[in-house]
């Protein structure tokens, strides 16, 4: 029987409504939600996802700045302008688009937002705070897979969940909020990564099977245990029979008949992430409040 389809659309306009909802109670409370995005250089992926986040803020009522930069911008200036957006009461979220250019270290331009603004949940203290379970900002991607599982019915606790894919992005936060003692949470996480050995030895016993590896149908239908739910984080663009698809990292033609439910792609797991960028934001911007 084919699988159950988890539809990531679906549930992420239900996050937007309950997100629109927020922001008009924070806007009748004076408190204008607003996001700023830093996007350096011309990526196209890069300009997509930020347009992505640009048309579900307005749609949701939060106000975004885009701030574009020069490729050859240095590290020096990139942190110089976190930092007047650190010191602005208007801003509530900060999110640099990544990847930055080689010249510029990443952690260093991370480190610098505000760890109450920094709306990806990149920043040291709010991993560090995931992983001891404190309330946090929690980055954008495992929280949408944790959500869309919550939400689809699919309990975690007890089962044994595999991970396939070590990122900071996915991989290890993920990790981190499928181990906490919550709901959501109590499951037994295995992480597969490129120095793992068989991966398919691994992936055979997940009652539930997460990839986030970024490489094209890596996951075929017999690495999969018959009934496994399956989740693909990865989008991966492919030119097939002279047109670009995006695809996922597992092969999904043939996994849908081995897994009992499964994410498609696209319209799994990528819209989510954008709706629960725009949960951050409005996390950040009530908590402005209180300090
Ligand atoms: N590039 C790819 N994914 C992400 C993300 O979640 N946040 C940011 N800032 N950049 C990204």
């Amino acid at each position: 029987m084919a699988a159950i389809l988890i539809d990531g659309k679906t549930i992420a306009t239900e996050i937007k409504l309950e997100v629109k909802d927020l922001v008009s109670k924070l806007r009748s409370q004076g408190v204008h939600p607003c996001l700023a995005v830093i996007l350096v250089g011309t990526d196209p992926a890069s300009h997509a996802y930020v347009s992505a986040k640009r048309r579900m803020s307005q749609e949701v009522g939060i106000r975004l700045i885009q701030h574009n930069l020069l490729q050859g911008i240095s590290e020096f200036e990139l942190i110089r302008l976190i930092h007047s957006l650190n010191a602005d009461s208007e801003v509530h979220g900060i999110l640099v688009q990544l990847p930055l250019p080689a010249h510029i270290e990443e952690h260093n331009v991370i480190e610098a937002i505000s760890p109450e603004k920094d709306v990806d949940g990149f920043h040291p203290c709010n991993v560090g705070c995931l992983v001891t379970g404190l309330d946090t900002l929690i980055s954008c991607t495992p929280h949408a897979v944790s959500q869309l599982m919550t939400r689809s019915g699919i309990s975690t606790s007890g089962k044994h969940t595999v991970i396939v894919g070590r990122s900071n992005i996915v991989g290890k936060p993920l990790m981190n909020l499928l181990v906490q003692k919550t709901v959501g949470g109590n499951s037994t996480v295995t992480v597969c990564h490129s120095g793992t050995k068989n991966i398919k030895n691994f992936t055979v016993q997940a009652d539930i099977l997460i990839v986030a590896i970024g490489k094209a149908r890596l996951v075929s239908a017999d690495m999969i245990k018959p009934g496994a739910v399956v989740i693909d984080v990865g989008i991966n663009r492919v030119e097939e029979n002279g047109k670009t698809r995006l695809i996922g990292d597992v092969d999904f033609d043939h996994a849908r008949n081995v897994a009992s439910m499964i994410t498609p792609v696209p319209g799994g797991v990528g819209p989510m992430t954008v709706a629960m960028l725009m949960k951050n934001v409005v996390k950040a911007a009530t908590w402005s409040i209180r300090t």
